[in-house]
């Protein structure tokens, strides 16, 4: 399946109240697109939404594939909670959507995937059993198993510490090659890492950000990636986002 460009459009409301106004977002095919944004500000609801799920928010415009088709069935997201089945142990946790669509799960691809997010030997551990960043790296992997052109992932390495994150970055980046990636997060460098474009969102609209022109994932100690991440930090700190 190739991956389309995703266009999103309109005031982004909860009830009678807008989050976010003017959305003009336009997500590149095929690219990484960084969501940052202060707490409640509605990035979650916006990635329930273009996964297609119930949420109590809704955009006024909508979203949009520039190929024209529908996004249902091509979107995948990895929610902000881990939303792993507690009775379920962690190789039937990766291989879940197979099994709720009625497919043939892949064990083997499943168990490299499980050993590629250092959850090696654990495959019949219950997600009670596990850490709070094994937990997340089990939902990455199980994000990961699905082959969908588009991909949401909702702070997908916020429980990890810097080393594994920056790992889990790499092994995202490599496994979603030519995917169309929406990638919500809080963190600076991960957005200067693996951005090729950029949106902050706040109560008055969404504002694009400059990243590196160079090719993602970008190297954590690269200068052009450290000057991004400190200019990030700059724009996330000045109330009113001025550049
Ligand atoms: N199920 C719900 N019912 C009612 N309001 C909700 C629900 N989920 C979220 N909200 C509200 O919607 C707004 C946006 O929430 P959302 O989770 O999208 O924010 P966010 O930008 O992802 O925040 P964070 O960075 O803290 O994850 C918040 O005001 C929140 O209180
Ligand atoms: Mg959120």
């Amino acid at each position: 399946m190739t991956a389309p460009a995703l266009h999103l459009t309109g005031d982004l409301c909860l009830g009678g109240r807008r989050l976010c106004p003017g959305l003009n977002l336009h997500c590149a095919a095929g690219t990484w697109t960084v969501l940052l944004g202060p707490s409640g500000v509605g990035k979650s609801s916006l990635a329930r939404l273009i996964a297609g799920l119930p949420c109590p928010a809704h955009l006024t415009g909508g979203i949009a594939a520039d190929d024209g088709m529908a996004l249902a069935g091509r979107v995948t997201l990895m929610a902000q909670t881990d939303q792993l089945l507690p009775w379920a142990d962690a190789l039937a946790n990766v291989t879940l959507g197979a099994r709720l669509r009625g497919d043939r799960p892949d064990p083997d691809r499943a168990l490299a995937l499980l050993g590629r997010v250092g959850l090696e030997g654990h495959a019949d551990r219950r997600p009670a059993t596990l850490s709070g960043g094994q937990r997340q790296r089990l939902a990455l992997a199980r994000t990961l198993m699905e082959d969908r052109p588009i991909v949401v992932l909702d702070e997908p390495f916020s429980a990890l510490d810097a080393a594994t994150r920056a790992t889990m970055q790499d092994l995202a980046a490599e496994v979603l090659q030519g995917c169309t990636v929406i990638l919500i997060t809080h963190d600076p460098l991960e957005a200067a890492r693996l951005g090729t474009g950029a949106w902050l969102l706040d109560p008055t609209g969404a504002t694009p950000l400059g990243l590196p022109a160079t090719r993602a994932p970008r190297p954590v100690s690269d200068p052009a990636t450290l000057a991004a991440q400190a200019d990030l930090y700059r724009r996330l700190m000045t109330p009113d986002h001025a550049a």
